[in-house]
């Protein structure tokens, strides 16, 4: 893992995923460590972020690492005309890692290539987010106790969501069950289907969850995301097709959670909020722990 990139879920082993988990798990006991003095962290955010921004900084800030960066491409000499390698190789120069949120699928593996210290992929358009999807392997293992023979709903937007994207992929490792919850037009995309059905992993897909949900380990809700869309008109059909509401959850299994990458719109209804069986907000705080094991895993100090 050593000054390798993130870029995609698949650039780490089952392995390497389970030695950031047992990592997040050690920092979680103990967030107060000067590991990172003396690193810069540079992080760069091409598209708007609160939790994954922020808990970047956090996790620098706790281990007594100092940030930079932008949290707008405006702000910076790109609102010129500065081209995406020209910005990494400068950035590159300030810093020891880069974090990077880019509208463009493919961005974060392009800077990659070019840039002389490692990149983590913050997303990239509807391609991936692994940093959160370390973060959700690590709720699921934190709630359930296992990461083994789950039945894990992804529900929503599964066509543009990078998020169930890159957790489906992932939780290919320990023999899932997938149930895929959404509407003709934000389907999983039939390539990733393929790579279960490559996989022998098991999936079914429904329009509708409410009679299957009591069976859930993990409820996968997300947005419908506005900004995936290129017609208006196709967005407000859908914007609030799923909404999970407090008395769907009163015969699910005990054990259950209900897991959201945040922002929420309409997805999740407040009355869910102060039920044990949600876990968004928890899964948010994980992301600090997380990412704090990611960085000091590349960067060879852990
Ligand atoms: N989960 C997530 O990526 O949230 P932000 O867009 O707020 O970073």
């Amino acid at each position: 893992m050593k000054n390798k990139s993130l870029v995609s879920i698949q650039d780490y082993s089952k392995e390497e995923i389970l030695r950031i988990l047992d990592l997040a798990a050690e920092f979680e006991k103990n967030p107060h460590q000067r590991l990172l003095e003396g690193y810069v962290i540079a992080s760069l955010f091409f598209e708007p972020s609160t939790r994954t921004r922020l808990s970047f900084e956090s996790a620098v800030n706790r281990l007594g690492g100092r940030i930079i960066g932008f949290s707008e491409a405006g702000t910076s000499s790109v609102s010129k005309g500065e081209s995406l390698k020209d910005t990494i190789l400068t950035v590159a120069n300030y810093s020891d890692l880069i974090v990077m949120r880019h509208p463009i699928e493919g961005s974060a593996r392009y800077a990659s290539e070019v840039s002389p210290v490692p990149i983590v992929n913050a997303g990239d358009g509807a391609n991936q987010h692994p940093t959160q999807t370390l973060l959700d392997l690590y709720s699921i293992k934190s709630t359930q106790g296992k990461l083994e023979d789950l039945n894990i709903f992804l529900v929503g937007d599964l066509k543009y969501g990078r998020t169930v994207h890159s957790l489906m992929m992932a939780m290919t490792h320990f023999n899932p069950v997938f149930h895929f919850v959404a509407p003709e037009e934000l389907k999983m995309p039939v390539e990733y289907k393929s790579y279960l059905d490559n996989l022998g992993i098991q999936y079914y897909e429904h329009t509708d969850f409410t009679d299957y949900i009591d069976n859930a380990d993990i409820v996968y809700m997300t947005r419908v995301q506005r900004e995936r869309f290129s017609d208006p008109m196709e967005y407000e059909k859908v914007k609030n097709v799923y909404i999970l509401k407090n008395e769907m959850l009163k015969n699910t299994r005990e054990n259950m959670r209900v897991l959201h990458p945040l922002p929420r719109v309409n997805e999740i209804s407040e009355d869910v909020d102060n039920n044990p069986k949600a876990y968004y907000f928890t899964q948010a705080l994980n992301g600090v722990y997380t990412r704090m094991a990611i960085i000091t895993s590349i960067l060879g100090i852990k």
